[in-house]
This record gives structure tokens, sequence and C-alpha cells, in this order.
């Protein structure tokens, strides 16, 4: 029997477009499900603020998000989920929240074959060392490569993800991991590589002309869309099935923007007309 509250979205929030990469991930895995997708791009990025700003940011997001009724919180940003699911689950104890570094860090130690894992993101995320944290408490043998990659943030929201630009910046940060003559003493070059920021999947083919070509680049997207499945499945919080969801935005900054960089991370069209201003 469907209860009340599996009638209620999925609430999501990121520090601003770059989780649509997880929405357009969550939209595949479960269609009938309604979602309400917070940007606070007022004031990203997150990636370089202290831990308690991070906190309080992801706090008020998720504020707005239950204030409007939501059944299951999902947090898309890498950096807030690095930093803030501890005070996200103790602001709200009655809601399920489920963050992508979980997710990822399973999936990355899935697919390591030499025990050798490479994480980029931004400095907080690096700096927080939770997906180090994440992927020892499943595999504690594991080698960890950690590495912030900050302008790929910049490159991506800038829609520069292809060409001369983004492959010399993927270059400059990523040859030093995977290309040991490069003297920087790797014993090992990591066969997995984990896109630790929203951003990142964008640069992904950039990425790739630097990586091996049997390096596994790992994207949390599809693993974090496959827990939130299995999550309501387990909570008896499935939607019924009876037509498509319906996806709300929200920002909190500059609705033009946010419809228009938004479109190019979710790969379909958002209008400004579906984009509410909110102030948090
Ligand atoms: N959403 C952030 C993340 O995934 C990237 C952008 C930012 O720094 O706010 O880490």
């Amino acid at each position: 029997m469907t209860t009340q509250k599996a009638k209620l979205p999925i609430g999501m929030f990121d520090s601003g477009v770059g989780g649509m990469t997880v929405l357009k991930a969550l939209r595949q895995r479960t269609p009938c499900e309604d979602v309400i997708y917070l940007g606070d791009t007022a004031r990203l990025p997150y990636g370089t603020k202290s831990p308690q700003t991070i906190s309080r940011y992801a706090v008020q997001c998720a504020a707005e998000l239950v204030r409007r009724g939501i059944k299951l919180l999902v947090v898309a940003c890498n950096t807030a989920s690095a930093v803030a699911l501890a005070s996200l689950r103790e602001a709200y104890p009655d809601i399920p929240v489920i963050g992508v570094v979980g997710p990822g860090a399973r999936a990355a130690c899935n697919a390591t074959q030499n025990g050798t894992i490479a994480v980029i993101a931004t400095e907080s995320t690096i700096a927080g060392g939770a997906y180090q944290h994440a992927i020892h408490t499943i595999a504690p043998e594991t080698r960890i490569i950690g590495h912030p990659c900050p302008l790929f943030v910049s490159l991506a929201e800038e829609g520069w993800v292809d060409g001369d630009i983004p492959e010399a910046v993927a270059a400059r940060y990523l040859s030093p991991i995977f290309n040991p003559a490069s003297g920087t003493g790797n014993p090992v070059v990591p066969d997995t590589l984990v896109l630790g920021c929203t951003h990142f999947p964008l640069l992904a083919p950039a990425i790739r002309n630097v990586v091996n070509s049997s390096t596994v680049i790992v994207d949390s997207a599809a693993t974090t869309a496959d827990t939130v499945h299995a999550e309501l499945v387990r909570l008896n919080l499935q939607r019924p099935k009876n037509g498509c969801g319906t996806t709300e935005y929200l920002t909190t900054d500059d609705a033009a923007r946010f419809a228009r960089t938004g479109t190019r991370f979710l790969g379909t069209p958002i209008t400004e007309r579906e984009v509410e201003l909110v102030d948090l």
C-alpha cells in the first residue's frame, strides 16, 4: 500500500547546477518520482569554503526542501556530502539522507584491480578526506591518491569542456599521477579514477586523453541513483507508477543563468519560467 509519505517528492540540492549530473541519473533510474532540485548558485563554489560554512549552507538548503515536504534528501554536491552529511542527519533525523561520496567510493572499490585509486575533487573535499575514509572503510589496503582540481569547476561552468584549454589543464593536474615518467615517484599507477565533483563528468573526454586507455573512470551519479532507488524500495517509499515524475527547480540567484547552465548539465532544456528564485 502506498503511504502518504511515498507521494512526496525527493529533495536534492547542490551548490549550483553541477548536481544535475546526479538528477539526470536519478530521472533515468526512478522516472516516476517527483524531484525538487535546489541549486545554491548565489554561494557557489562550496569547494573552496571552510567545513563550518559548507555545513551551515547545506543545512539551510535542506531546511528549504524539508519545509516544502520531501520524503528523502539527496546531497548531490560532493563537497557538501564530504563535509556536512553528519550535520544534515542530525538536523533531520526523520529523513533519509543520501550523499554521493559513499556510492562513488563503493563503485571505485568494485572497479579497481590493482588496489590503487585516484580521487579528484574540490579542495575542501580532498582536504576533508571523506573519499579516502569511505574507500578505506570498504577496502583498508587500498592506495589512494587524492588531488584537488578546482579549475575544472570553472571550465565546466563556462562550457569549456573540450579542446586545447581543458586538455592542457587536465594534463597539468593528472599527468603527474598517471605518467610515472614525470618523476612523482608513484609506485603504482592508479587503474581507477573517481570524479569526485559534480562538474567533472562534463570534462570526462579531456580527462580520458590524459589517463590510460584502461583506466576506469568512476562517476558517482549512476551509483547514487541506484542507492536512492534501493533506499526507496527498502523504506516502502516508492511513488506509484502512474506516469512521469515532475521536477521543480529552485535557485538562490539568477534564474536565467540557472536555466542556461542547468540545461547544459542536464542535457535537456530547462526554461527560466520553470525556475523559482528562493532566499535562504
Ligand atoms: N558541487 C561541488 C562538488 O561537487 C562543485 C562546485 C563547488 O565547488 O561548489 O564538489
